[in-house]
């Protein structure tokens, strides 16, 4: 039960001795509060993470229970999100949480080197991502997935993207043949996965053999309250969480490159919306190995519209937090010396 395992911090500070190379830590705490040297990352893997031998003490089911109440981590709430959410998409949450040079930091472990890779961009929403993708590969063999129309209506409008295949559908059942892909992307979607491992077994269906998934999301706050918004709004894993969750569905190599906005100098404890890019090379072709048993949301089961709509605004109530985070924190950079831990 992840309310009894050792949080991701304690977990972390366990191996603090075992500094990954290169990156020129000071502190041994990776999760620290103040990391002037790591603004970013580097990649860490189950060896470097030294999680062999932790992994006994942080076993996770195959869909996190349900202890908190992640009012938005559900497809129907998703879709009203985005319902509204892609109005403002691009000017709101790109700037905070997910800029340019951040979506290219974290693409450049998918090893897009070849213009004619077919690619899945799972999740899609309005094209941010895939504007990256597009730098490396031909429009015409990227495919856009996302559930939400409304969100894929605003890709649409993107010069760039307008050979791209659009389609609409859902991250847990993807509507790709086994074996088809050589890459598969998916950013800033795992948050809203009822049940996130079957979306990462998916991931591993439909690659080919030696495909690579790049999967980037959210990483869980240590500080209390950012912690408190974040599980009342939506699923933020912990970085042994994916490892573990790639591991499971068959992934080899499996790495994980952590990422964030520059004027946060390598603060973490906020959580990020887009804190790490987890990438895994399928070593088999056919599907994964995990089995797993019925899907965690029934999208067809009739909701109740009074707690449906309370879910829903208390989610979207926790989320405005996120939108302050960023904010304080780009003061803080402006406020704090360079060089000074903020
Ligand atoms: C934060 S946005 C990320 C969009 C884009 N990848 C980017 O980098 O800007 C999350 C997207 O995931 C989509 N999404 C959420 N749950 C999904 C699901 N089960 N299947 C497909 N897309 C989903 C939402 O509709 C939304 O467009």
């Amino acid at each position: 039960m992840a309310s009894v395992m050792l949080s991701g911090t304690q977990n972390l500070t366990l191996f603090t001795n075992r500094t990954p190379k290169g990156l020129g830590f000071t502190s041994s705490n990776l999760h620290s509060k103040t990391h002037p040297n790591l603004r970013f990352i580097a990649p860490i893997t189950r060896t470097t993470l030294n999680c062999r031998t932790i992994v006994p003490k942080c076993s996770i089911s195959s869909s996190r229970p349900t202890s908190q109440p992640r009012f938005i981590q559900h497809k129907k709430e998703a879709f009203w999100f985005y319902r509204f959410l892609s109005i403002v998409y691009d000017h709101i949450i790109n700037p905070g949480h997910w800029t340019e040079d951040m979506r290219d930091d974290a693409l450049e472990p998918a090893d897009l080197n070849d213009r004619n890779m077919l690619v899945v961009d799972v999740g899609g929403g309005t094209g941010f991502t895939t504007l990256g993708i597009v730098k490396h590969v031909d429009a015409k063999n990227v495919t856009i997935l996302d559930q939400s129309p409304h969100q894929l209506a605003k890709a649409k409008q993107k010069e760039p993207l307008k050979d791209c295949k659009i389609v609409e559908g859902d991250a847990e059942d993807l509507p790709f043949r086994t074996d088809y892909a050589d890459r598969y992307v998916s950013a800033g979607s795992i948050e809203y996965w009822p049940d996130p491992q079957r979306g990462i077994k998916e991931a591993y269906r439909v690659l080919k053999l030696g495909g690579k998934a790049c999967l980037i999301g959210p990483v869980h706050p240590t500080f209390w309250l950012s912690r408190f918004f974040a599980d009342v709004w939506m699923l933020f894993p912990k970085e042994e969480e994916y490892i573990e969750w790639f591991e499971k569905a068959g992934f080899k190599n499996v790495e994980l490159k952590r990422i964030g906005p520059k004027w946060y100098r390598g603060v973490r404890r906020h959580g990020l919306i887009m804190g790490c890019s987890v990438t895994g090379v399928k070593p088999a072709s056919g599907d994964s190995p995990l089995q797993l048993g019925p899907k965690e949301e029934d999208v067809e089961k009739p909701v109740k519209p009074l707690v449906f709509l309370t879910r829903f605004a208390l989610g979207v109530l926790a989320a405005a937090w996120f939108v302050l985070v960023p904010i304080y924190m780009w003061l803080k950079d402006q406020v704090v010396p360079k060089g000074q831990p903020i």
